[in-house]
C-alpha cells in the first residue's frame, strides 16, 4: 500500500467514512452538522465532533460486554462487579481503601530483541554518518548550512542534529499530525503527503476521523459542548477574553480569585495560585523557592519543566534513581552529613522534587515512602501532579487521594489544567504563607500574563463538576469510567502478551515496541485502522525501551476500547510484538 493511501476498517461504527473533503456548507457547523443540531448541552460526556447519536457510556455497557476472560484481576473484577449496581449504591473502585505503593518492575526484554534493537540503531547511525560524509563532499550546496559560511559558524552542530535529520525525519509522519476540531474521544486528522521523504508535507484536502488514544483528555473535559463550554461562553460575555496585565498589576480578577479558591478547596489546602502555563509554573516556581546554598534533589525522570526550573534556580542539584526511595535516602544522608560543597556549611534548605504519576512510564511515585523519609529528614516536598490530578484517586484529587496521604504532608502541590480539566495553565497549592510569598516572588505572576477568562472558567467549572458542586454525579461517573478504562485496557494488553509498563490504575498505558523499525510501523498500522496513538523513542526514553503510550479517557466507551484492542491484537501479530507471558498480571 502506497503512502497516503488508507485502508478502510469499518468495524468501529463511531468512525465515520474517512477522507472527506474539507468544506463548510451554509447552515452547517464545522462538523457538517446542521447548526440547529448542536449536540446536547447537559449531561455526561456529550460528543464534541458533531456526533449527536453518542453511544451509552462504558458504565452502561460494561455488564453486557465484559467477558470472563477480561475479569481475572481482582481490581478489574471489582470494577466489573460494582458497575451493575445503581450509581448511588455502587462501591467505587478505590473509595474504601487507600493503595499501598507497588513497585512495578520493567519487563525483561528477550536477548534476541535486545541484540537486534541495538544492531538496528547501529546500522541507522552508520548510514546516517555515511550519508552526511558523502553529502558534504558531493552536494556541498545542500549541506552549506551545516558548515562555516560567509564568516558565520553553523547555527547547530551537524553531529547533534544528526538524530533529527537522519532518524526522526524518516518517521516524522508519525508525529505532529495536524488536526481539526476538538480532540475528544475521536479526533479528525488533516491528511497530508510528503514527496520528499518527510522533509515537507502537503495537505491533501481530505480528513480522517480516528479513535483518539493520544490525548491526555483523562476526564473527557476536552469538549466544545456541555456545561463547561456553556459557562465559558457566559464568562466571555461577562468578562471579555483577556486581562492585558500580569497578576501583580491589574490581572488579578474576581474570576481568578474564585478559581484559585475552588482549586484550593478541591486539593484540601489553604491556598492556591493559578499560572497561565503549566511549564512556566514549574520553571518559575522552583527558582522562587530555592537558590544558591540550597539543595534540590530530583527524580531522574522528572519532566523537562522541572529540570529547567531546577537549573534556573542556581541551587545544587542531586539526582536519585527513579522512584527508588532507598537511593533517595542515601543521597539525603550523604548530602546532610557533608553539607554544602567546599564550605561544608549546612544547606539553607533541602527540596525534594517528584512527579505524582510519571506519564512516560505510567507509574505512580512512591509517595508514602517519600513522606516517611520527609518526616525523618525534614526536607520540603514538591509534587508535580500534572498527570495525576483529576485522573486518579476516588475523588480525583491525585496521588495523595490515591495513597490516602494527608495533602498537608506535601509542602508544594503543583499540577496542570492541560490534562484532566480540558483547559490550560498550572497551579501551585499549599499553605497560605507559601502562596502569599509566591504571589510576589514568582516571575509568572509578576511578569507573565494572567490566565485568560475562558481558560479560568473552564478550570473552575470542571473542578466543580469533579467535586459534585454542580449538583450532578457527572464528575464521579467520569472518574469511575476512567478508572475502569485504565485498568481494563492495560490488563487486556498484558493478556494478549504485550510487554507493558506502569501501575494498575494509571490512565496512561505504555507498551514496549523496542525495535526502531517497529515504532513507525505500529503508528502507521494504527492510523490505517483509524486509531491515533503516541509513539515515543530515544532520547525521550532509554534506547531499548521505545514505546507507544495509550492515553485513556473517560470519553472512551468500552466498545471504543474493544475496537482498539482488537486492532492492536492484529498489529501485534503482524509486527511480532507479543513477547510477554500473556498472564495479564503486572510484571
Ligand atoms: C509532569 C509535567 N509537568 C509539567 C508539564 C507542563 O505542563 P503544560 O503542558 O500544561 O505546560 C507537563 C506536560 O506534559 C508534565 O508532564
Amino acid at each position: 500500500m502506497g503512502k497516503g493511501e488508507r485502508a478502510t476498517f469499518d468495524v468501529n461504527p463511531r468512525l465515520t467514512p474517512s477522507s472527506q473533503p474539507l468544506s463548510l456548507k451554509k447552515g452547517r457547523n464545522i462538523h457538517g452538522l446542521p447548526t440547529a443540531q448542536r449536540p446536547v448541552k447537559k449531561g455526561l460526556l456529550s460528543e464534541d465532533e458533531g456526533v449527536s447519536d453518542r453511544e451509552p457510556s462504558v458504565l452502561d455497557l460494561r455488564p453486557a460486554h465484559c467477558s470472563a476472560a477480561h475479569s481475572a484481576s481482582p481490581l478489574l473484577q471489582e470494577a466489573l462487579d460494582t458497575s451493575v449496581l445503581p450509581l448511588h449504591k455502587r462501591k467505587l473502585l478505590h473509595d474504601t481503601k487507600s493503595h499501598a505503593f507497588v513497585h512495578v518492575e520493567e519487563p525483561e526484554v528477550p536477548l534476541f530483541i535486545l541484540v537486534t534493537t541495538y544492531f538496528s540503531y547501529l546500522v541507522l547511525i552508520v548510514f546516517a554518518h555515511l550519508r552526511d560524509f558523502f553529502g558534504k563532499r558531493f552536494k556541498s550546496q545542500e549541506y552549506a548550512y551545516l558548515r562555516h559560511h560567509d564568516g558565520y559558524a553553523p547555527i547547530f552542530s551537524d553531529f547533534e542534529s544528526l538524530w533529527r535529520r537522519r532518524l526522526y525525519q524518516r518517521i516524522s509522519d508519525c508525529f505532529q499530525r495536524p488536526i481539526t476540531g476538538v480532540a475528544g474521544a475521536y479526533v479528525t486528522l488533516l491528511d497530508r503527503v510528503s514527496n520528499d521523504f518527510n522533509r515537507t508535507f502537503k495537505l491533501t484536502g481530505t480528513k480522517t476521523r480516528t479513535l483518539n488514544l493520544a490525548s491526555y483528555n483523562y476526564l473527557g473535559f476536552a469538549q466544545s459542548t456541555g456545561p463547561c463550554a456553556d459557562s465559558v461562553e457566559q464568562s466571555i460575555e461577562q468578562f471579555g477574553v483577556g486581562n492585558a496585565s500580569p497578576c501583580a498589576d491589574l490581572g488579578t480578577t474576581q474570576l481568578l480569585r474564585e478559581t484559585e479558591s475552588t482549586v484550593a478547596r478541591f486539593l484540601g489546602t489553604e491556598g492556591a495560585l493559578v499560572v497561565s502555563m503549566g511549564f512556566a509554573t514549574n520553571s518559575t516556581t522552583l527558582p522562587a523557592l530555592v537558590s544558591k546554598g540550597c539543595l534540590l534533589i530530583s527524580d531522574e525522570l522528572n519532566h523537562a519543566s522541572l529540570v529547567t526550573g531546577s537549573r534556573l534556580s542556581g541551587a545544587t542539584i542531586r539526582v536519585f534513581r527513579h522512584n527508588d526511595t532507598s537511593h533517595l535516602e542515601s543521597v539525603l544522608r550523604d548530602a546532610i552529613s557533608q553539607g554544602q560543597p567546599r564550605t561544608h556549611r549546612p544547606w539553607k534548605k533541602i527540596l525534594v522534587v517528584v512527579e505524582g504519576l510519571y506519564s512516560m512510564e505510567g507509574q505512580f511515585c512512591d509517595l508514602p515512602g517519600i513522606v516517611a523519609l520527609k518526616e525523618k529528614y525534614k526536607f520540603y516536598l514538591f509534587v508535580d501532579e500534572a498527570h495525576s490530578i483529576g485522573a486518579v484517586g476516588p475523588r480525583g484529587r491525585g496521588v495523595c487521594d490515591w495513597f490516602g496521604v494527608d495533602p498537608r504532608k506535601v509542602d508544594i502541590h503543583m499540577g496542570t489544567f492541560t490534562k484532566s480539566f480540558g483547559s490550560t495553565g498550572g497551579y501551585i497549592s499549599g499553605k497560605k504563607e507559601l502562596i502569599d510569598f509566591l504571589r510576589l516572588n514568582n516571575h509568572s505572576t509578576m511578569y507573565g500574563e494572567s490566565t485568560s477568562v475562558p481558560v479560568l472558567q473552564q478550570i473552575a467549572s470542571s473542578v466543580r463538576i469533579i467535586m459534585g458542586e454542580d449538583g450532578t454525579n457527572d464528575g464521579q461517573r467520569r472518574l469511575e469510567t476512567l478508572a475502569f478504562n485504565g485498568m481494563y485496557f492495560a490488563k487486556r494488553l498484558r493478556e494478549m502478551g504485550y510487554l507493558t509498563l506502569g501501575s494498575d490504575g494509571s490512565p496512561v498505558a505504555p507498551m514496549l515496541l523496542m525495535n526502531p523499525a517497529k515504532i513507525p510501523a505500529f503508528s502507521r498500522e494504527c492510523l490505517k485502522r483509524g486509531i491515533s496513538v503516541v509513539v515515543v523513542c530515544y532520547p525521550a526514553t532509554p534506547i531499548i525501551t521505545s514505546r507507544v503510550r495509550f492515553c485513556l479517557s473517560a470519553s472512551h466507551t468500552k466498545e471504543d476500547l474493544d475496537y482498539a484492542l482488537e486492532q492492536i491484537d492484529t498489529i501485534g501479530n503482524l509486527l511480532m510484538l507479543k513477547l510477554g507471558s500473556g498472564s495479564g498480571n503486572q510484571h
